[in-house]
């Protein structure tokens, strides 16, 4: 497997999708990250030997609860680029290979590929989407032999990575806590999305779905109360609209407060797994 094998996602691509990137209560995250891929883009950047005594991995965590915008800033991030990037999304999961044996030689050609690539006409952002599925700690047993060896050779990967002008890795993850130590401390710079956005984005991104009048604070203390995400109020706002046979024309604002109420927000459902897996 090589990088020719995996389509590239392309700012013109997100466009025409019409991929939503609109994001809300995540500015500071969103500059933070920017900010860190401009400056590994920036050809004029110079490594200074503090770089080289630190160091320097260019690779950053995306850490957070499913549904608070970490895929969508990375594309947000694409679309704000220059012509000249590159974002190539990496499934880890499907580059096991069911002959554990050969997936380690998989992720040694596929980053060797990437390396043969990337140049100040190609600039490569490498999103490790799915870290979870071979990134948990070596220490768990559960954990298989071959996926901890795949987690040893994309160590192994990220650690060529110091330094290196013109790729950014970009790791995702919904549990870095069970993630093994030894895989987040080769990310440099770490950003965590919260799990609830404040009363003020919040207020934006009601308006900016439906312009209502909305009772607001009561709908931002059961968000908060339960933990909804970004993404399950956007699943919330689908289901009224089918549970009302496609009708926009209704109270969104009783409808929202009703299924706030009575659904199950990822958080608590995310508390619940690790509970019963004691993950
Ligand atoms: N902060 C936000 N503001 C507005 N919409 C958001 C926000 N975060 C997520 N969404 C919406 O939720 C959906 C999922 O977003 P995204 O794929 O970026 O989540 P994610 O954090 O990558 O989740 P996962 O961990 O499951 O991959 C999209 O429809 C996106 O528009
Ligand atoms: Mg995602």
């Amino acid at each position: 497997m090589n990088l020719n094998d995996i389509t590239p996602i392309t700012k013109s691509q997100i466009k025409n999708d019409n991929i939503n990137i609109d994001l809300f209560g995540i500015d500071d995250q969103y500059n933070t990250l920017e900010n860190f891929v401009n400056n590994a883009f920036d050809s004029k950047r110079e490594y200074t030997t503090l770089y080289q005594k630190l160091d320097f991995y260019n690779n950053i965590l995306l850490t957070g609860l499913p549904g608070t915008g970490k895929t969508r800033s990375v594309y947000k991030l694409l679309s704000n680029q220059k012509n000249n990037v590159r974002l190539y999304q990496l499934k880890l999961g499907t580059l096991l290979h069911a002959d554990m044996g050969k997936t380690s030689q998989i992720i040694e050609d596929l980053f060797n590929s990437i390396r043969d690539q990337a140049s100040p006409q190609k600039k490569m952002i490498i999103l490790l989407d799915e870290i979870d599925s071979i990134g948990l700690s070596r220490f768990n047993s559960s954990v298989l032999d071959g996926i901890r060896r795949a987690l040893i050779s994309l160590m192994i990967e990220l650690d060529k990575n110091i330094m290196r002008k013109y790729i950014v890795f970009i790791g995702i993850s919904n549990i870095p806590e069970f993630l093994d130590p030894a895989l987040v401390r080769r990310f440099t710079l770490r950003i965590e999305y919260p799990d609830v956005i404040s009363k003020r984005e919040l207020k934006k991104f009601l308006n900016y779905l439906v312009e209502e009048d909305w009772e607001f604070e009561k709908i931002h203390k059961i968000v908060q109360e339960k933990g909804y995400t970004p993404s399950d109020i956007k699943n919330l706002f689908q289901r009224i609209l089918v549970e009302n046979k496609f009708n926009e024309d209704i109270n969104w604002n009783q409808s929202l407060i009703i299924k706030l109420r009575d659904s199950v927000s990822t958080k608590e459902l995310m508390q619940f797994s690790k509970d019963k897996y004691s993950i």
